[in-house]
């Protein structure tokens, strides 16, 4: 008899959803990536009749995610996929680097089935904390019939990877898609879908095998009132594989930044051109620096990454 797919496997990286304070009324003066997975489950009683397994992956604050972090998640995730009575995962994370890690998780496993991932803003002590419903709406995000692909689960929104961003620094709903595309909105528990699951083609964990030490290193750099340039030379300087320019509007750079990415480009250092702006694509217009589509600075950034990972090693 075939085993009903129906566990759902929670992978803690930590973040403030593992945070804990000295004072419930202490929101900011925290400490991240405390509590392991298990506690944070032992938080939502109304988890207890779900068929569930946890495991700890890592366990830090997300403004330190690092490449390691990021091939020993992809390599677990992919595993716990594989699982035939797995119908999803969810990983538990902190909100700074989310939206980078949901992009990178997308482009290399484009899963079949629901990754979702899930984060808090406040702190697991805080008086009123949001960890509990949104780990609660991820759960029930990932036991969704005919769910795929990686998302994000968020003050009851869904979004997709590619569109989402943190948008707010503090606020509880810290998280808006571009233009406003959602996949679905979780309501009491219930799941209703409004867009559609992110599906598309996986890169393949053998792309990200490399030792994390060799990756790529990738530098975003931006265009602003009296940017000159010098940071690029500076950075040429140390040894960079590739720029992504952080223009500002339609990608516009000022002359002495373009001069200076040209000049690297002419050096055989791959140059993008992505925006400041909160939404919208850089259109690619003739004689300029290649465009990095509707992709912010930080996944045009992993996208550049990744491409430079299919390159043989220098
Ligand atoms: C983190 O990103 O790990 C800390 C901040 C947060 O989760 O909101």
């Amino acid at each position: 008899m075939q085993t009903p797919a129906d566990l759902i496997v929670i992978l803690g990286t930590g973040g403030t959803i593992a945070g804990t304070a000295q004072s419930a009324s202490d929101g900011v003066g925290y400490t991240a990536a405390q509590l392991r997975v298990e506690d944070l489950l032992a938080a939502v009683p109304a988890l207890s009749a779900r068929r569930l397994e946890a495991h700890q992956v890592a366990q830090l604050d997300s403004k330190d995610m690092d490449f390691a972090t990021w091939q020993r998640l992809a390599a677990a995730v992919e595993a716990q996929l594989a699982r035939p009575e797995v119908a999803g995962v969810v990983v538990t994370h902190g909100t700074d680097t989310l939206e980078e890690t949901a992009y990178f998780l997308h482009r290399v496993l484009a899963p079949r089935k629901p990754v979702v991932l899930t984060a808090a803003m406040r702190p697991a002590t805080a008086l009123a904390p949001d960890g509990p419903q949104n780990l609660f709406d991820a759960v029930q995000v990932a036991g969704t019939p005919g769910a795929a692909g990686v998302v994000l689960a968020f003050a009851g929104r869904v979004h997709d990877a590619v569109q989402v961003r943190k948008a707010h620094s503090y606020r509880v709903d810290a998280f808006e898609s571009a233009d406003g595309a959602l996949v679905a909105r979780v309501e009491e528990g219930a799941v209703r879908v409004v867009g559609r699951w992110p599906v598309g083609e996986a890169l393949g964990t053998a792309r990200i095998a490399r030792p994390a030490p060799q990756w790529p290193r990738v530098e975003i750099v931006s265009n602003h009132a009296g940017a000159d340039g010098a940071v690029v030379q500076a950075l040429r300087a140390v040894g960079v594989d590739g720029f992504i320019a952080a223009g500002t509007g339609n990608g516009t750079l000022s002359q002495g930044l373009d001069a200076a990415l040209r000049d690297a480009q002419s050096a055989g250092i791959p140059v993008w051109r992505s925006t400041r702006c909160d939404a919208g694509p850089v259109m690619d217009l003739p004689g300029l620096l290649p465009s990095a589509g509707a992709l912010s600075p930080v996944k045009a950034r992993i996208e550049l990454i990744l491409a430079l990972l299919a390159e043989p090693a220098a």
